[in-house]
This record gives C-alpha cells, sequence and structure tokens, in this order.
C-alpha cells in the first residue's frame, strides 16, 4: 500500500478540525490515520480522507507503526506525548511552544528553511502562529536587502487562542448586543468590543511571551541570531486571521515597487496593494486562504532605509495545520521519515 501511517493528537481542536480538512484538499498521501482528543472528545466520529474515523485517547500502544504524529493540542500534550512518539520511531511535528527553541528541533516554515528539516532528530516544531506570518513577510526581502531591524505590532484573533475563546467572543458579544453580560473565563477582560495589549505571560522585561516568541522564533528560523527585533502583540475581537503592522529598517533603500516585485514572486506570499481602488490585506480576505497578504507597502516616511507594509494571514491555515502538513509533505519528499528504511 501506498502512502504513510499518520496520527492527529489535538484532531477535534480549532487547529485539528481545519487540519482535517486540509488532508483531504491536499490529496495527503496518508494510507492510515488515527485521531486523538482527550476523554471529552473520545468516541466522536470524524470523516477524513474518505474514512469514518473514531476518536481516541492517545495509549503508548496506538502511537506504535505510526510514521508520522502531529500534536496540536497543548504545551502539556506535547510534552507528555512526543517523547513517546519519538520512542515508538515516529516523527513529531508539533506545534505547540514547548521544543521550538531546543537547539535540536528545527523550527520550520517550509518556503524559508527547509533544509533544517535535514537535521532532526525526531521532533520538527511548527512557529508560533503570528510568527510565520511575520518571516513569511520579511524573509524575501531580507535575501535581497539584509534587515537590520524589525518592529511589528500585531492585531490577533481570537483563535489563536482555539475553540474556547471562539465560543468567549461569539457568546459575549450576543449577550452584550441583548444586553446582558457573559463573564471573561478565557480572557483576563472582556473581549468583545475590547482590544487586549496582554497575549501570554508578562516577562521582567516587560514584554509577554508571545511577543518575545516573535523576537527568538525569527532569529532561530531566519539564521539571524543578531536581527533587532522588537513586537507589541494584541489580542482583537476577530474570529479568524492574524493581521501585523510591519516597519523594516534595511541595509540599503528599497522602493515600494521593488518590494512588491520581490514579494510577489516568493511562494505562498500575495500581494494585494491597490489602496486607492480599496484593495489591501484583510482578515476577511484572508480567512480559509493558503497565501500570507501583504499590502500598503510604503516608504517608511520616518527613515531613509525603512518599508512599512501591512500582513494579513490565517493563524489556522499556514499559521498552524498547513505549515504542519507542508512540512510533512517536505519530508515524505526528501525520504526523511525516521522510519523511511522500515516502509
Ligand atoms: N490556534 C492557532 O492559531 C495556533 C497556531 C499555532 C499553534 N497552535 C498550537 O496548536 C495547539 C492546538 O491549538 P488549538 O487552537 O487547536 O487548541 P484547541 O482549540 O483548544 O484544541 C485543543 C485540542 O487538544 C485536545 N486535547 C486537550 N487536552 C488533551 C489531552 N489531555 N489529551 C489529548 N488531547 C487533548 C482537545 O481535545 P478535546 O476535544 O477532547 O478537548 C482539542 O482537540 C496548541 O499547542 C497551540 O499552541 C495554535
Amino acid at each position: 500500500m501506498q502512502g504513510c501511517s499518520i496520527a492527529v493528537l489535538g484532531a477535534t481542536g480549532a487547529v485539528g478540525k481545519v487540519f482535517l480538512s486540509l488532508l483531504e484538499e491536499r490529496n495527503f498521501p496518508a494510507r492510515s490515520i488515527r485521531l486523538f482528543a482527550s476523554s471529552r472528545s473520545a468516541g466522536q466520529r470524524l470523516r477524513v480522507l474518505g474514512q469514518e474515523c473514531i476518536v481516541e485517547e492517545p495509549t503508548p500502544e496506538a502511537l506504535k507503526g505510526v510514521d508520522i504524529v502531529f500534536i496540536s493540542a497543548s504545551g502539556e500534550v506535547s510534552r507528555r506525548w512526543a517523547p513517546v512518539a519519538v520512542q515508538a520511531g515516529a516523527l513529531v511535528i508539533d506545534d505547540s511552544s514547548v521544543f521550538r527553541m531546543d537547539p535540536q528541533v528545527p523550527l520550520v516554515i517550509p518556503e524559508v528553511n527547509a533544509d533544517d528539516l535535514t537535521h532532526h532528530r525526531g521532533i520538527v516544531s511548527i512557529p508560533n502562529c503570528s510568527t510565520t506570518a511575520l518571516v513569511m513577510a520579511v524573509y524575501p526581502l531580507h535575501r535581497v536587502n539584509p534587515i537590520q531591524r524589525i518592529i511589528v505590532d500585531t492585531y490577533q484573533s481570537v483563535s489563536g487562542t482555539g475553540r474556547s475563546a471562539m465560543e468567549e467572543l461569539r457568546e459575549q458579544s450576543r449577550a452584550l448586543l441583548d444586553g446582558g453580560e457573559y463573564p471573561a473565563r478565557v480572557y483576563p477582560h472582556r473581549i468583545a468590543f475590547n482590544l487586549l495589549p496582554h497575549i501570554d505571560a508578562f516577562l521582567d522585561n516587560g514584554y509577554t511571551k508571545e511577543e518575545w516568541k516573535m523576537v527568538e522564533e525569527t532569529r532561530k528560523i531566519m539564521h539571524a541570531p543578531e536581527l533587532r527585533i522588537s513586537a507589541t502583540c494584541v489580542r482583537v475581537p476577530v474570529f479568524l486571521c492574524h493581521s501585523e503592522a510591519v516597519h523594516l529598517e534595511l541595509t540599503y533603500p528599497m522602493s515600494p515597487e521593488e518590494a512588491r516585485e520581490v514579494l510577489a514572486s516568493f511562494p505562498g506570499v500575495a500581494v494585494l496593494d491597490e489602496p486607492k481602488a480599496g484593495r489591501y490585506p484583510m482578515p476577511l480576505i484572508g480567512e480559509g486562504k493558503d497565501p500570507v497578504y501583504v499590502g500598503r507597502i510604503r516608504r517608511d516616511a520616518s527613515h531613509p532605509r525603512g518599508l512599512a507594509m501591512w500582513v494579513v494571514s490565517d493563524n489556522l491555515r499556514k499559521g498552524a495545520a498547513l505549515n504542519a502538513i507542508q512540512i510533512a509533505e517536505t519530508v515524505l519528499q526528501r525520504n526523511l521519515l525516521p522510519t523511511a528504511g522500515r516502509r
């Protein structure tokens, strides 16, 4: 039989659901698939790749003989199950932040640093969803005109927090419009009709963990350990897509025309930049789409080598599920599975 055997831990979550539909959309070469979640969802029946699968709770036994284990659940689940899957001989593609900065774990966006996959030792991490959008938009420019400094402000949708946060925004908005109230459970404050300049915990340096992930992960993926980056991450009452205002300081001046040309020729990036005609990236445009959209490209009036732009990306697709599947596709093309010799 052709193809590989895969398992998905977190198949019922916000990322997991998109992941399952992308497997079909991309006709992923899986000869068998097992779906896992917590006891809350065990027993649910889900259709994927033409088969009906029953969601199970993970066990060490169930992970035996699997070629690729996708983990998209939580840091705790990744910490618990990734070593078990590696021990059983699988490649783990992990969505959590647990292993991202481990020097032995490649942190990969295939369009940018697919070659790093060669050094995997059983685990490959995907970046944080806001990092992926940023790197996809700045790396093509960095290749032709090295970036010296990045300032990025994010406008991140609630689906970045997962299923429960989407429910909180929906129910809170409904309650407020009806004159009622709905308590904040997932977020520290009300998210409906509000903005939160607070994603993940605060660090001693005044940044949040989310902001610091953008700094460290961008440097690792771009192999640019000295790159100066400052991020402010903001949660906004939008269901899908992260948006980012990006300011770059380059080594040489760059015209917006050249930047548009460079970005438009990079795989996975779409330039949408006719602002006077009302054409620019918005979450409404990015929802359910694969590319990272870039627009509002202009000279930064405050710096002679500066460029400003606006970026939008579907955090559940390129920010998570799509990137993980592209990693698996690259691993298969390059014959890099730990089980390659045994299949
Ligand atoms: N959301 C994004 O945009 C995004 C982007 C990049 C990376 N990530 C990462 O992707 C992961 C999943 O995020 P999400 O947004 O999809 O979260 P989510 O909507 O909260 O889904 C969590 C999934 O994990 C399962 N799960 C929870 N506890 C479990 C356990 N003990 N054993 C097995 N399965 C368990 C849940 O199953 P039940 O149905 O049983 O509860 C559900 O399927 C996280 O690590 C997150 O950091 C998310």
